[in-house]
């Protein structure tokens, strides 16, 4: 598996809604970070689906380093 582009070095502070569905960008390439805009096509990488609980806003991962996981999880200080 190729490596993902690092969109930026830091998570996207990102308001979420509530029951709906987003799809975080694990490839690196969306023009619309942290989300997916179909860039990946043709690569190794698909996004991920997910949804959350609360309405507020999220720390997503832009280094896309985090093993394929939505949320920053820090891992970003390693680069
Ligand atoms: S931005 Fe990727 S782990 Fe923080």
């Amino acid at each position: 598996m190729s490596d993902p582009v690092i969109a930026q070095k830091s998570p996207y502070m990102t308001e979420l809604e509530v029951g709906k569905d987003y799809f975080w960008c694990s490839c690196g390439k969306s023009a619309k970070q942290p989300l997916c805009d179909g860039s990946h096509k043709g690569s190794d990488f698909a996004p991920v689906k997910f949804q959350v609980e609360t309405a507020k806003a999220y720390a997503l991962c832009g280094c896309k380093m985090n093993d394929g996981k939505a949320f920053c999880n820090g891992a970003h200080k390693q680069l």
